[in-house]
Formats: structure tokens, sequence, C-alpha cells
């Protein structure tokens, strides 16, 4: 039997996830959202697509949650995204969004939880690491299904702009950032390498330096160019980990996760690398870090606490 994927916000990046999930043949797809029509008609249109790209899945769009029912997982996307105010033309940061989306995402993980006691909740909305928090609350799911997207996108990110700079292939770049889904994020250069060389045997360690600050600012950056957030790498990014989770691929993907002491943080959620298969999350990787990198996680963690901390759990 197929899926069933369920992805709640039928906005840009969680339409695009349908569109990704449709065009790799992956699972069944549930469409919703809040606004009537929207996840009926992006459905529409997108499974209307399936004679000319030859995938052949039900894709359907909803506001009910009982469409949901026996979802394997569901990736959520609801909530306000970053946005210029366009009274202000001020960017309100990921936190300021903390208690708007804690409402949202706290509504829809109890509407979709009752009809899919089983699934992997892939959570995507921001501020990321502390939605998971939120997700694993209302849930009442054991952690290794309640698992965050970031460091898939910031790794992406990470790896374009050093493509980018040394004109090599991103297929042969190697990398990965590590921490919460914030400016406060952590690139390690020590474990990037461009088929096995060493990334400071090819670029200054200023150049480097530059990218590492560029993918802090990754998603502002687009924010900036488009006056709302990106889509196209955040989806394609979530989908990788669901990709993993159904077909079972045991990836090892940079993932916001439940520390239970791993790293030296207990009760926390941050990005690590975790090996994502058919139960969610199999194992959390401890990379052996230098006091500097430990130091920059540490940083990293503090960000992710103190926006945890507007919680109130
Ligand atoms: P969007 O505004 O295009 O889509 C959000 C959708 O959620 C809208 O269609 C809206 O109607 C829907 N929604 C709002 N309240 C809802 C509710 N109670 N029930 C059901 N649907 C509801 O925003 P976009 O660009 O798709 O971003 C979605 C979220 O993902 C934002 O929080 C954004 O900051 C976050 N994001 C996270 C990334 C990451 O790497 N973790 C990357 C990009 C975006
Ligand atoms: C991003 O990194 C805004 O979290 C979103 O693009």
């Amino acid at each position: 039997m197929r899926k069933k994927v369920t992805i709640i916000g039928a906005g840009n990046v969680g339409a695009t996830a349908a569109h990704w999930i449709a065009a790799r043949q992956l699972a069944d797809v549930v469409l919703v959202d809040i606004v009537e029509g929207l996840p009926q008609g992006k459905a529409l249109d997108l499974a209307e697509s399936g004679p000319v790209e030859g995938f052949d899945l039900s894709i359907i769009g909803t506001n009910d949650y009982a469409d949901t029912a026996n979802s394997d997982v569901c990736i959520v996307t609801a909530g306000k995204p970053r946005k210029k105010d366009p009274v202000t033309g001020q960017y309100p940061s990921r936190d300021e969004l903390v208690k708007i989306n804690q409402g949202i995402v706290g509504d829809v993980i109890r509407a979709f939880a009752k009809h899919s006691p089983n699934a992997i909740l892939v959570v995507v909305s921001n501020p990321l690491d502390a939605m998971c928090h939120v997700a694993l609350h209302e849930s009442g799911f054991p952690s290794h299904r309640v698992i965050g997207q970031a460091g898939a996108l910031d790794t992406a990110r990470y790896k374009t702009f050093i493509a980018m700079e040394l004109g090599v292939s991103v297929k042969d770049v190697h990398g990965i950032v590590l921490g919460g889904h914030g400016d406060e994020m952590v690139p390690l250069p020590d474990h990037t390498s461009v088929s096995g060389i060493p990334v400071l045997e090819l670029m200054p360690r200023e150049k480097l330096d530059a990218i590492i600050a560029r993918t802090r600012k990754g998603g502002g950056e687009i924010v900036g160019l488009l006056g709302y957030s990106g889509y196209y790498a955040p989806a394609s990014a979530t989908v990788s980990m669901v990709e993993a989770i159904i077909l079972d691929q045991k990836r090892v993907i940079p993932s916001a996760v439940l520390l239970k002491g791993e790293y030296g943080y207990s009760d926390l959620y941050l990005g690590v690398p975790a090996v994502l298969g058919a139960n969610g999350i199999e194992r959390i990787i401890e990379m052996k870090l230098t006091d500097g990198e430990k130091a920059m996680l540490e940083v990293s963690a503090t960000a992710v606490r103190n926006v945890v901390g507007v919680l109130g759990y």
C-alpha cells in the first residue's frame, strides 16, 4: 500500500513539498489549510500534472482533519512566515513569531494527532526548534517521531555557497551545519571537504568565514530579496527527510532532535546528525567536536533555550 503524507499548511513551503513528493512518486498527499479552497485548488492543480509528469498518486486538499486519518508522515508548515510589515517595512525575527506560531502549531498538531496517532511529524514552522517542543508537547508522541527540519536546509545552503565559490559541483561538496535554526547555527569547517579534500586547502579562511556568515543569514538573504521566506530549498530539504523515512533509507541528515544527554544537552531540540528511517529518528550520531565548535554549539543552544523559554511549558 502506498504511504500517506499529510502536509499542514498549503502555502509556499507546504505546496512546494507536495510538488517534490509527487515528482518523486513518494506517497499519496493530503494538503490541509485553514483557508477554504486553497488546499483543494493547489491539490487539484498538482494532481492534474500527473498525466504529464507520469506520477500516479492521490493528491487531495481539505480543511477537514478526518481526511488525514492514518497518515504515515505529517509535514507541519502551518504558521505565519517572516514577512515584511507593509507599514513599517520591518521584518519580524524568527523569535518574534514564537507565540503566534505556538498557538497555530499547537492547534494543528492536536487536530492531526488524534486521527494519526502513529505518524511521524516533520516540523518546519518557525521558530523551528521551539515549534518542535510544541509538536512534542501537544502530540504526546515519543520524541523519535517528532523531528524538525532545519539542518538539511542550512547544510544545503552552506554547500551551495562553497560550490559557487570554488566553481565545483555541489555533488562533491560535503559538510554539515549543527545547532538551532537561527543566526547562531554552527557550520563545521573542519568537517567540510570537496571530494575528501579539506575545504581549507581550497580556499582561504576568510573566504570560508564569509560563507559561514552568509549561511547563518541564508534565510534572511532570501527574505531580503523576495519580501517573504524561501520555499524551494526548504521544501526540498524537508522532502529529503520524508523520503528517508518513507523509504527507510537510514540516511544521516542533520535534524532537529530532542537531545537526552547527547552533546551534553537534555530536554532541548537542537540540530545534530541523525539516522532517519522508518521509525523516524533511529539514532543520534555524536560527533567529536573541538572546543571551539562546542563553544559555538553552546551559543546556539542558549539562543534556542531562550526561545523555548517563551513557550511556558
Ligand atoms: P505561507 O504563509 O506561504 O504558508 C503558511 C500556510 O499556513 C498558509 O497557507 C496559512 O493559511 C496556513 N495556516 C495558518 N494557520 C493555519 C492553521 N491554523 N491551520 C492550517 N493552516 C494554517 O508560509 P511558508 O513560506 O510556507 O512558511 C511556512 C512556515 O515555515 C513559516 O513558519 C516559516 O517561517 C517556516 N519556514 C521554515 C523553514 C525551516 O527551514 N524550518 C524554512 C522556510 C520556512
Ligand atoms: C529560512 O531559513 C525563514 O527559516 C526560513 O529560509
